[in-house]
């Protein structure tokens, strides 16, 4: 099967480059929002188009391969992961950047057989960084390998997370306590790009140490995540065990003592499960 999902992962590559022209084309026309589950959740046509584009041209070449993408599962599909070939797309990681034209937007595909990840790609299209990772290949940016800091004393880190509103105060607080237990440890800082799939990017290229969030999901985190692990860096669950995808967290690190020190410091409050049933 090696080779076959080696075409999988050229095919989806080159559907992914395509997916980043549309979006930079979109940006230079009027962006037109729409709400989700909340004013800070947004849609655009851009989002949908962008999935279109990719299931389709995937579909048309693999058939029998299953999707979770975050479009179709806002309209209703299922969410639960199987042991198919499954493609797990996020069309634009960073919405909110993309209506700022803030410049972290990405494309994150993550490719599953039997539940394990089996190739990961992130395009950072505005930036022009093609992120890309097969299971024990390494990690490349733009063809050309990356690695994790190898950073191992959290003082001298910089973290990465996201804030939004939350709607339920104690999530709210607790997202503010995360913040401040980390920046106390001390860090060197905490930056937030907007898109969890360049987050982990970045951690897997040395430019951050660590990255942790409560409140994602699947979409967003199973193409960087083929990427970190292959860069060398550590990923797991905010409890401190093995990483779940569908648990809709994660820290990632670029050594365990970092991820060990954030999960240590922060506190989880409770964000479902992408494959809980509804
Ligand atoms: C969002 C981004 C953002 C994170 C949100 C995600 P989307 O993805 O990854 O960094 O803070 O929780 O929903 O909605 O733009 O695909």
């Amino acid at each position: 099967m090696a080779d076959e999902w080696q075409r999988c992962m050229d095919h989806g590559v080159e559907v992914t480059q395509q997916a980043g022209k549309l979006i930079r084309e979109a940006l230079e026309r009027d962006v037109a929002v729409m709400q989700k589950s909340s004013p800070v959740d947004l849609v655009t046509e851009t989002d949908q188009r962008v999935e279109q584009l990719i299931i389709t041209s995937i579909r048309e070449k693999y058939p029998t391969h299953s999707f979770i993408g975050e479009e179709s599962v806002a309209a209703g599909a299922s969410s639960v992961l199987t042991d198919a070939p499954t493609w797990i797309i996020d069309p634009v990681d960073g919405t909110t950047n993309f209506v700022h034209r803030f410049p972290f937007v990405s494309v994150s595909v993550g490719f599953t057989v039997n539940k394990e990840i089996e190739f990961g790609i992130v395009y950072s299209c505005i930036e022009d960084k093609m992120y890309t990772a097969r299971r024990g290949k390494g990690a490349f940016c733009n063809g050309v390998p990356i690695k994790v800091s190898g950073q191992q004393d959290t003082t001298q880190s910089l973290v990465l997370t996201e804030t939004g509103f939350k709607k339920d105060p104690e999530h709210f607080k607790t997202m503010m306590g995360n913040m401040e237990a980390v920046l106390s440890i001390p860090v060197h800082g905490i930056r937030s790009p907007g898109s969890a799939a360049v987050n982990m990017c970045m951690v897997a290229s040395g430019a951050a140490d660590a990255y942790y969030h409560m409140g994602i999901h699947c979409w967003d985190m199973a193409g960087g995540a083929a990427i970190l692990t292959e860069a060398g860096g550590v990923i797991m669950d905010t409890s401190g065990g093995p990483f779940d995808l569908m648990s809709r967290r994660l820290i990632v690190a670029s050594s365990r003592n970092i991820a060990d020190r954030v999960a240590m410091a922060i506190t989880e409050f409770p964000c479902g499960r992408d494959d809980a049933e509804s």
